[in-house]
């Protein structure tokens, strides 16, 4: 997500889940190829494994980001196809691909031949509003699975170009998640990845059901904006007991990062506004969370040792209530 799935952000949710694919924002493909790939590609091995998403629209620039990508040990690299904004669809970029679907096709192809041995799949929506019906979606996946992408996760609403801004464009129009499921029973083979409104546990099991064992599911704000209402997920969903951080220690590790990040000479900003989300959804977190909005402001980092304090004196880091119902559908 963009200014959100920073390396930053992704190092705090690595710690979370040692199993979800975590995704990079979406990135030019042609500044990659224009020579910006160590600023833009760069990350910690920890974070693997880590898909890289590209924005772009021509088969040849695509081909060559994914090329260059492929060496970096990306586990997945993924084409943007449901990016709503209007500068997104001024370069037929995003959404505006929907309405191509051999492009896209010889896009993915280009991809694939440019990166052996990396799997390439796709983004995308519904459809673009009005022409969002479901013989359209399936020439759309059909195209692009021909082509050689290996699943493709699916933003399960039409986008609205024009005359909605992207945040509307996760609000309206409404979620058609049983369009998600008419892919497979059209396409058994078909790895599909369910995306959109997916905001717990109880939403995981539902949704994951709809696309099967071979499937999944993305979850995109609700993962930014309360991490640590996943700390659980790792059990849930690939059965893996080890145990995960407490919320000060996760906070803690992030604000050690914020110093060497200063120490290296970037803003601690960059690092501590991620910390704003670990003390959502706690009801006596009042201060910490005021502390750590300081911090996003610019305060010192002394002050994380403060919000700590704070967050270790309210927080209860007990395993989550809601769980999963242990079935084995689920651990693909
Ligand atoms: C701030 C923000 C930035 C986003 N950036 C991207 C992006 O770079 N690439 C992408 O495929 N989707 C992006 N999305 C869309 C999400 O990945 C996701 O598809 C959408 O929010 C629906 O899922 P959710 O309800 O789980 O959030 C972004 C969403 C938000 C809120």
């Amino acid at each position: 997500m963009m200014d959100r799935t920073d390396r930053h952000f992704r190092a705090l949710f690595r710690q979370i889940s040692r199993h979800a694919m975590l995704y990079t924002p979406m990135i030019s493909a042609a500044a990659i190829v224009a020579g910006r790939a160590d600023a833009m590609l760069a990350f910690d091995p920890s974070e693997s494994p880590l898909a890289l998403q590209l924005g772009g629209s021509e088969p040849v620039t695509l081909a060559h980001a994914a090329r260059i990508a492929a060496d970096r040990g990306f586990a997945e690299i993924n084409l943007n196809c449901g990016c709503p904004s209007p500068a997104a669809a001024r370069v037929q970029w995003g959404a505006a691909l929907m309405d191509q679907p051999a492009r896209v096709a010889d896009a993915v192809a280009a991809m694939v031949a440019s990166s052996p041995g990396v799997d390439v799949t796709v983004k995308h929506r519904l459809g673009i509003a009005g022409r969002d019906d479901f013989d359209r979606l399936l020439g759309f996946v059909d195209a692009v699975v021909s082509a050689g992408a290996v699943r493709v996760i699916v933003h399960a609403r039409a986008a609205v170009l024009g005359c909605l801004g992207p945040a509307a464009n996760r609000r309206i129009p409404p979620l058609r998640p049983e369009m998600v499921a008419g892919l497979l029973k059209a396409r058994p083979q078909l790895v599909v990845v369910d995306n959109g409104g997916i905001d717990d546990l109880e939403a995981v099991r539902a949704r994951w059901r709809n696309v099967g064992a071979r499937g999944g599911v993305m979850v995109g704000r609700a993962a930014y904006d309360d991490p640590y209402r996943w700390i659980t997920i790792d059990r849930e969903a690939w059965c893996d007991d080890e145990p995960r951080p407490t919320r000060a220690q996760l906070a803690r590790d992030l604000f050690d990062r914020a110093a060497r990040h200063v120490a290296a000479g970037g803003r601690a900003h960059a690092v501590t506004r991620h910390a704003l989300g670990l003390w959502r959804s706690l009801p006596d977190a009042r201060h910490a969370r005021a502390l750590v909005a300081s911090l996003a402001r610019g305060a010192s980092l002394d002050d994380a040792a403060a919000a700590i304090r704070v967050l270790e004196a309210t927080a209860s880091d007990g395993p989550q209530a809601a769980l999963l119902g242990g079935s084995a559908e689920n651990h693909a």
